[in-house]
């Protein structure tokens, strides 16, 4: 007898992709061929890693490491030529385009693709430069809150346990609100499929639910990230220590932030008042979540108090000089009140907090290679 072994490429065996990995690999039969950049890396991954990953569960008492290795990974250079049938994207949002290229011919209309990353405005660059004019796969999106940092090589550690939200993300505005058997439908996809199947999802923290539940849930954590990321980096703190300081200039982001957000997200943010009452729509309370007071508040409570050991995966960009995720965080918001033709002043706090960021990095680039001139 044979058994159909669902196949899922990943580009960007980072922090997420190997997360996910090992999970799908603990909970699943599905074959999973990692995608690397270059053969350089494949080469590396397969001779010096013997093309092994792990995960450490830091949160569980004995601190267990599972660790799997990979059958088939491949490159560029080497890719087999098949088709594929679903693709699990967790590089960083900037390498997304650059990232997918190279495997654009293996993907077609039947081809389901999740976007695991913070932030937001891949999609557009999905629609608007990548399959712009040629086929339009099954898009989804997870919004993912595990905490995951490197240890060594493909060794990571799995440090903080909350879940992942996913949806069906929608080609065009008209398709942004689902109906829950719109959802239902969508449990005989391939990939859907496998990423419910209840150990997974329990282990995982998986959670399939309709756009509209997904995106408040995503802006939600993009004003999070839209106040803790850029912040510290810029002041280069941890998340706790500006507790006392830091809601002022919490307050501008998420203020701006939101007002542009209304206007692009119209259907969302009119949702409860067009849908109420009505069984195919959860109710979402979208207008009291995403407000201003409540927002800065979550935003103090989940940066600084809770996570206040935390130190911000921008503001260790910044630190280790590597590029930061700021054109698809705060940059995504000045992108937005540009497509929509907003006045000009619509954006500028953002504006000025992306400039800010690029700045520290600049600024530490320079000290690296130059010198500190306070010393
Ligand atoms: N880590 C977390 O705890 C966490 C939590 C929530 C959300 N997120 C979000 O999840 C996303 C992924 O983050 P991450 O922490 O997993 O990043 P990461 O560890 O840097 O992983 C990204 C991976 O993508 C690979 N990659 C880049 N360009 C590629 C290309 N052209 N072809 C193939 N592979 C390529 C990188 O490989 P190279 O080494 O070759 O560059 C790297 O292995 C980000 O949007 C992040 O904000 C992360």
């Amino acid at each position: 007898m044979t058994v159909n072994r669902p196949i899922v490429h990943i580009l960007g065996l980072g922090a997420m992709g190997t997360v996910l990995a090992v999970d799908l690999l603990r909970f699943s039969n599905a074959m999973l061929i990692p995608l690397f950049r270059s053969e350089e890396k494949l080469n590396r991954f397969q001779n010096e890693f013997k093309s092994q990953i792990g995960i450490r569960k830091l949160y569980e008492s004995n601190k267990p490491l599972y660790t799997f290795d990979i059958e088939r990974s491949e490159c560029p250079e080497k890719f087999g030529g098949e088709k594929i049938k679903n693709l699990v994207i967790t590089t960083k949002t900037y390498q997304t385009k650059e990232a997918i290229a190279p495997y654009l011919p293996y993907i077609d209309n039947e081809t389901n693709i999740i976007l695991i990353q913070n932030g937001l405005g891949v999609l557009e660059v999905l629609k608007e430069e990548v399959f712009n004019n040629s086929s339009k796969p099954n898009l989804f999106q997870g919004v993912i809150s595990h905490g995951v940092y490197q240890d060594k090589g493909f060794i990571y550690n799995h440090a903080g346990w909350v879940g992942m939200k996913i949806a069906r993300l929608p080609w065009s505005e008209g398709d942004m609100i689902q109906t829950v058997d719109f959802v239902k439908r969508d449990t005989e996809n391939e990939l859907i499929k496998l990423l419910t199947q209840p150990k997974l999802a329990k282990d995982f923290g998986i959670e399939h639910m309709t756009y509209q539940e997904m995106l408040l849930g995503q802006l939600f954590k993009f004003l999070i990230n839209s106040c803790m990321n850029p912040v510290t980096a810029i002041v280069d703190c941890v998340n706790g220590e500006m507790v006392d300081h830091c809601s002022p200039v919490f307050r501008s982001i998420i203020d701006e932030c939101l007002s542009v957000l209304r206007v692009a997200y119209k259907p969302l943010f009119d949702y409860d008042r067009k849908y109420q009452g009505n069984d195919q729509y959860p109710t979402l309370g979208v207008n009291d979540v995403l407000q201003v007071d409540h927002m800065v508040k979550e935003v103090v409570d989940c940066g600084c108090v809770v996570n206040e050991r935390n130190s911000s995966s921008m503001r260790q960009d910044t630190l280790y000089l590597r590029d930061t995720e700021i054109e698809y965080i705060n940059g995504y918001i000045v992108k937005l009140a540009h497509d929509f033709k907003l006045a000009e002043d619509s954006c500028k706090v953002n504006k000025t907090i992306s400039e800010l960021v690029n700045l520290r990095l600049g600024l530490n680039r320079t000290r690296a290679a130059q010198g500190d001139w306070r010393k």
